[in-house]
């Protein structure tokens, strides 16, 4: 049986940067993103008696072991919690960066946890969805939706999943990614949240996450782009310092970062109001509104020459295709 899904990428507003459990990476915090509708990851998982090995096709590549051993590992875990065991292929495109910040493992493990359970004609909840999600990857957990989308970081395998706080939110809001860098980074979300938890910062961040959850969530509910876009940024910023300020410090910044993050201050001492985002990589993710989008694209575009700048806005959840 073959079947096909696709899920799109999202970006967390409020962090997850944490394991409680490396291996069923139930997270130290909640965190809530927006799912995008420009970057998603398209998935054929394909099992058959006659298959004589496992395969993993990205980008029309086919990946050695050494890189399918996360993608294998995480088949083999759900095939044992299911009780099947035959071949498998799995073919995925990305529509994303892979490895370099911009959430590919998010849209990937989404689409992979759809397209397994339903090539086995499984029928199970987006609620279940979403918890197998997360054992390939946490980020994937919210992937299951569309638009604001929480995970609250439960106690164990059963309470730790994502729901959506607003699938179509009717909210001015766009984010432009700005692609620096999309080469593949050098150290993984799960290592640097790893090292991370080794700063000073680290516990007094966790202990606020509660209070900047209910926060933003007000702010949406208020429709007050200013007050998510603060949230948004402080978060950033808090997951950023931990890495600076580990035993074995460290960052995903580059120069070109670095101006951006300069640019949306001086941007905003300028009345044109925006905030950044970053995560595991040194590409920056705008949030503006409508009517600033075309004076920040110019600016971005006259501060780094040639750089590509993505436009999205709020995506949908996963879905079969
Ligand atoms: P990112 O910042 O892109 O999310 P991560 O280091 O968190 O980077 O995750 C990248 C990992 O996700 C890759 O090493 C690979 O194991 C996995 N991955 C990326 N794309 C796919 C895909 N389409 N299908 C399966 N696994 C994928
Ligand atoms: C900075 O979900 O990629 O994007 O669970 O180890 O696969 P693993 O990590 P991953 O980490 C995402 C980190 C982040 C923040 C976030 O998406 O919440």
């Amino acid at each position: 049986m073959k079947k096909t899904a696709r899920a799109h990428t999202n970006i967390a507003l409020i962090k997850y940067w944490g394991k409680a459990d490396q291996a069923l990476k139930t997270p130290l915090m909640s965190s809530l993103s927006m799912t995008l509708d420009a970057f998603y990851t398209d998935t054929t998982f394909e099992h058959d008696s006659s298959l004589t090995e496992d395969t993993f096709i990205l980008n029309d590549q086919k990946q050695s072991v050494e890189d399918s051993k996360r993608v294998f590992n995480y088949i083999h875990l759900l095939q044992e919690k299911f009780g099947v065991n035959d071949h498998f292929t799995i073919r995925s495109t990305n529509h994303v960066p892979t490895s370099a910040g911009l959430a590919s493992s998010a849209s990937a493990f989404a689409a992979l946890a759809t397209s397994f359970v339903a090539s086995y004609g499984l029928d199970l909840s987006k609620k279940e969805l979403s918890r197998l999600a997360r054992l390939g990857s946490g980020s994937a957990t919210r992937s299951v939706y569309g638009g604001f989308v929480e995970w609250k970081k439960g106690f164990d395998d059963e309470s730790s999943y994502a729901a959506p706080i607003d699938e179509n939110p009717d909210l001015d809001l766009s984010l432009l990614a700005i692609e620096v860098n999309t080469k593949q980074k050098k150290i993984s979300s799960t290592k640097g949240m790893q090292l991370a938890q080794t700063s000073p910062f680290y516990q007094p961040w966790l202990a606020r996450n509660e209070e900047e959850i209910a926060e933003i969530k007000q702010a949406i509910q208020n429709n007050d782009f200013t007050r998510i876009g603060e949230l948004s940024e402080l978060s950033a910023n808090e997951m950023h310092a931990c890495n600076l300020t580990a035993k074995e410090p460290f960052t995903y910044f580059e120069p070109e970062t670095i101006k951006i993050i300069k640019l949306v201050e001086d941007l905003r001492k300028n009345g044109i109001e925006c905030y950044y985002t970053i995560d595991a990589g040194p590409n920056v993710k705008i949030l503006c509104t409508l009517r600033n989008r075309k004076d920040i694209i110019s600016a971005v575009q006259k501060t780094l020459t040639n750089v590509k700048i993505v436009v999205a806005s709020f995506g949908p959840g996963v879905t079969l295709l």
